[in-house]
């Protein structure tokens, strides 16, 4: 037996990260690691870094630089970066932060330990590579770190080239796993406890992966995995507004267990800016999209990415999106100022002035509250299915997720983490909901 040892993360950006994060530890795990939460006590640490925006990367050399003391108490500590940044920026971290000992890419992981025996030595190690071989048949069995809800990548990269998106060049093309081993990989968690999938891709509802009898796409994946007996509940995500074909909309309106929550960025209600972001669809486009999605699933509760202050973006152009915001109304969002990512075609293009990027950001972050307190507002007094995710903050209290992605806060002292139970909504608060349990009744 290795010497156990102590690593930790710090995972930054998207859910695929989180996920990387995960099996990269599990990597490590294997190598004698274990995870610890303090950092002051590790002798290894991992940054698993994201490039979407330019602020992620400014805050990991800052983050870095704030590792410089605990490296100068510990000179045995061990500094690794991972994720996009370590993809896009390579030897650079080296050569501008000194102290750290490994840089992997998304791509690479499964190499790790190669690297760890590297920079035991002394090395310096850097892999970036996008290998021909499947990182996913080289990492070890899965282990369930974060209770009852999982993530899984199903579908990696992005083919897309949205004008301002570094993805499909940290990421490289799209990629999508074989259907048994993800069958495989699924059924070995729910043995583990695990009753929620998240099905993870950039690109997620492009998955075309192979199956026994030919490409796969997302829909019949899903249906695959709803026959998981312990397996309650699959959502997925991200979706691209123009791989949401029929079969996965049918599916949402079949499937019980694929949940009413669907994450569709749309980024602009603007047919100019959605052009000149390579978007590929017009707002009506999506306006039809929607209406056929709810169509199939009344209660769906929608959620999307939005940018503000795209290069050339007038007015009229944000006007518009809030417009579209009126229109489709979502139950969450997430929204970015504009940031230019070197490399991207939109960076050579003149940016909109900072300060009527922030205001827009601000119109379009109160709307967007607006909807999501008003979705949360009319969950109360209605019954709802919720997965105990962890204890809550006061005594005998658990918190969940709703079939609606709603937090869910309820007072039940005999419960475990892990119980899917039914409960009453009886008040909503800024960013989650209150409920009482409805006697005795597990749902499952
Ligand atoms: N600037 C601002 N936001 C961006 N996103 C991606 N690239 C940029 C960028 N350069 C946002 C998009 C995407 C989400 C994950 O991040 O809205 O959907
Ligand atoms: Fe980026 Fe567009 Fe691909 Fe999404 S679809 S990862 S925004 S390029």
């Amino acid at each position: 037996m290795p010497d156990t040892k102590k690593l930790f993360i710090k995972t930054y950006g998207c859910q695929m990260n989180v996920y990387d994060s995960e099996r990269m530890a599990e990597t490590l795990g294997a190598e004698g690691y274990v995870v610890t939460e303090v950092a002051e006590e590790a002798d290894m640490v991992l940054l698993n870094t994201c490039h979407i925006r330019e602020k992620a990367s400014e805050k990991l050399y800052s983050d870095l630089g704030r590792l410089r003391p605990l490296k100068q108490a510990k000179p045995d500590l061990k500094i690794g970066v991972a994720g996009c940044v370590a993809q896009a920026e390579g030897e650079e971290i080296l050569r501008r932060m000194p102290l750290v000992d490994l840089v992997v890419g998304p791509q690479s992981y499964h190499r790790l330990p190669g690297m760890m025996e590297d920079i035991a030595k002394g090395k310096k190690a850097v892999d970036t590579d996008f290998p021909a071989e499947d990182k996913f048949d080289h990492l070890p069995e899965r282990k369930v770190l974060r209770g009852p809800s999982a993530f899984l990548t199903v579908q990696e990269g992005c083919d897309k080239f949205c004008a301002f998106c570094v993805v499909p060049y940290t990421r490289g093309a799209e990629v999508s796993r074989p259907v048994a081993r993800l069958l495989g990989e699924a059924r070995a968690l729910v043995e583990k406890g695990v009753r929620e999938i998240t099905l993870l891709g950039q690109n997620v509802n492009a998955y075309h992966g192979a199956g026994e009898d030919g490409a796969w796409g997302l829909a019949r994946l899903v249906r695959a995995l709803a026959k998981i007996d312990g397996l309650e509940r699959i959502r997925y995500t991200t979706s691209h507004p123009n791989d949401m074909e029929d079969d996965l909309i049918a599916a949402h309106g079949e499937e019980a267990k694929l949940m009413p929550y669907l994450h569709l960025p749309v980024q602009s209600g603007s047919d100019r800016i959605l052009k000149a972001m390579n978007r590929k669809h017009t707002r009506d486009q999506y306006f039809r999209l929607v209406e056929r999605i709810r169509a199939a699933r009344p209660d769906i509760l929608l959620s999307s990415d939005f940018i503000v202050g795209f290069p050339g973006e007038s007015d009229a152009d944000f006007a518009d999106t809030m417009d579209l915001i009126r229109q489709v109304g979502f139950g969450a969002a997430f929204s970015f100022k504009y940031s230019a990512r070197p490399g991207t075609p939109a960076a050579e293009k003149t940016p909109v002035e900072a300060e009527v990027a922030d205001a827009r950001l601000q119109e379009l972050q109160a709307l967007i509250t607006s909807q999501q307190r008003a979705a949360q507002e009319a969950m109360v007094g209605r019954e709802v299915a919720v997965l105990y995710e962890k204890a809550g903050r006061l005594p005998g209290q658990m918190v969940g997720k709703s079939d609606h992605l709603h937090a869910v806060h309820v007072t039940d002292p005999s419960a475990r983490v892990g119980d899917l139970v039914r409960v009453r909504i009886t008040s909503s608060a800024p960013n989650s909901l209150a409920g009482l349990r409805i006697a005795a009744e597990t749902v499952s």
